[in-house]
């Protein structure tokens, strides 16, 4: 519906931008912090190792200095779980409690509102080693216990808490390394038991707003053919109504439940877990967008040769990738030959974006804010120390305007805050694979001088801010 006058974005929008503790800060073995599951993961042949980053730790007043520059209302960034208690179950770690009252403080200074992510795959790896992390029932107890811990420190300064980074590809595609399909539910079905219960506490200990942080997108069905259709909305429950079913309603998404049951995966369900989760309320949802997925059918045993595939050892990437989101008897996640996609094939879909805002609005009646969204690809600094980054700035473009127009539809949108606000380490493409509005002069392995460098983004974001969001040119 393109006949509405556009409505203007509300005055108190919150305007940002995210980051992660582990691919940004850097400081890893400093003052007193244990190991993350991600500091011990072999590095990833031809991109660097995690141990310096964007040396945010040491940097994050300059750099909160520059989100301020730039008109933020708000930064998203994440609490090393390690950092507060470095074995994951023992001691608080005073020096990692302090560090991000000051982070938090210098954030305050500025009219900045921290929103704070609790956990950002950065599970402490002592937990890992001694129990065999998210399998054990016993890490719901001790994330409640961290979480607490943040509740009762920050629980006066920060406004909006988010529980879990991206649940949904941790789970999807086995970051924990699960041995079945069984083992990875019940890990999964455990963090939503601890997501429920930190919600619990934080509104018992504090006034903060909790939400969860899922990677949510539409589905689109390859084709009109009504199967096509039907695997598309069985993909949305495996994908994206698992995550927000269960925090937002208490409940398994039925289908996708009995597909789990007919395959031995459906996890073990203690009897109070659904009435906690049923109890848990988050306040809003947040969630990460980068463009929208698409699917068609594909019969059980077309799903297994897929899988059989992917775990070969002679599949190609696209083949590997395909068969990780090939769920048998049911979906195969294909390209989308209509969606224009960056570089690293990742897809640019801001009417994707309009689309899921809409989905999630009229599904949960919940206010959303988006946490991440954003277009990574290398950068080019100029001899005179330039970064002319005119595809970024179409990128949030065309995004902040979905958002307008999700917003003229009716839907109650919090806020924006792209990936990233300066260049930090990528999942799994190195640091030259660069989201920020503020470039950090490094290279994969030459640390350089670590300087920051404003790129033409961060001038055009700057713009549209002061103009809430009015001056997109
Ligand atoms: C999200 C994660 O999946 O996407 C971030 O929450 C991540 O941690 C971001 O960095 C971009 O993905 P990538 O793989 O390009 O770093």
């Amino acid at each position: 519906m393109d006949i509405l006058k556009l409505k203007d974005f509300p005055e108190d929008f919150l305007w940002g931008a995210s980051s992660s503790a582990y691919q940004c800060e850097g400081a890893w073995d400093e003052d007193g912090k244990g190991p993350s599951v991600q500091d011990v993961a072999p590095v990833i042949k031809g991109t660097t190792d995690w141990k310096v980053c964007s040396d945010h730790y040491h940097r994050f007043k300059e750099d909160i200095a520059l989100m301020a520059e730039m008109g933020f209302t708000e930064y998203r960034f994440s609490i090393a779980w390690p950092r507060i208690i470095p074995d994951g179950d023992g001691e608080v770690n005073p020096l990692g409690v302090k560090h991000y009252h000051e982070v938090i403080d210098e954030c305050l200074k500025y009219g900045i509102q921290p929103v704070v992510t609790l956990y950002h795959f950065d599970l402490p790896y002592a937990l890992q080693e001694k129990y065999g992390g998210w399998t054990s029932r016993q890490c719901i107890d001790d994330f409640v216990r961290y979480c607490e811990v943040c509740f009762k420190e920050y629980g006066d300064k920060v406004k909006y808490f988010l529980t879990i980074n991206e649940q949904n590809m941790m789970t999807m595609f086995n970051m924990g390394g699960y041995k079945t399909d069984k083992e990875r539910y019940q890990a999964n079905h455990h963090m939503l038991v601890a997501q429920a219960k930190a919600m619990i506490s934080c509104h018992n200990m504090c006034d903060a707003w909790i939400a969860p942080a899922p990677n949510i997108t539409c589905v689109y069905p390859l084709t009109s053919s009504p199967e096509d259709y039907l695997a598309a909305m069985d993909y949305d429950q495996l994908r994206n109504r698992l995550y927000l079913d269960t925090v937002c309603f208490g409940k398994y998404p039925e289908a996708f439940a009995l597909y789990l049951k007919e395959r031995n995966a459906f996890p073990d369900i203690e009897e109070e877990d659904m009435e906690i989760m049923a109890n848990a309320h988050p306040d809003f949802i947040a969630f990460n967008y980068y463009g929208g997925s698409t699917v068609k059918y594909v019969s059980e045993e077309e799903g297994r040769a897929a899988k059989e595939k992917m775990t070969s050892g002679k599949a190609n990437m696209e083949e590997f990738m395909t068969g990780m989101m090939t769920e048998p008897g049911m979906a195969v996640g294909c390209k989308n030959p209509l969606q224009e996609e960056t570089s690293y094939g990742m897809g640019i879909d801001p009417v994707g974006l309009r689309i899921t805002l809409r989905e999630l609005w009229e599904r949960y009646s919940l206010p959303l804010l988006i946490t991440e969204n954003g277009c990574g690809v290398p950068d080019t600094l100029t001899e005179d120390g330039k970064v002319h980054d005119d595809y970024r700035i179409d990128y949030l473009r065309k995004h902040i305007k979905a958002c307008q127009q999700a917003i003229t539809d009716g839907v109650d949108l919090m806020g924006y805050s792209p990936w990233s606000a300066f260049d930090l380490v990528s999942t799994h493409q190195g640091i030259t694979k660069r989201y920020g509005m503020i470039y950090i002069n490094r290279d994969e392995f030459d640390l350089k001088d670590l300087a920051r460098i404003k790129k033409d983004s961060f001038y055009w974001y700057q713009k549209c801010i002061k103009s809430n969001g009015k001056d997109l040119d």
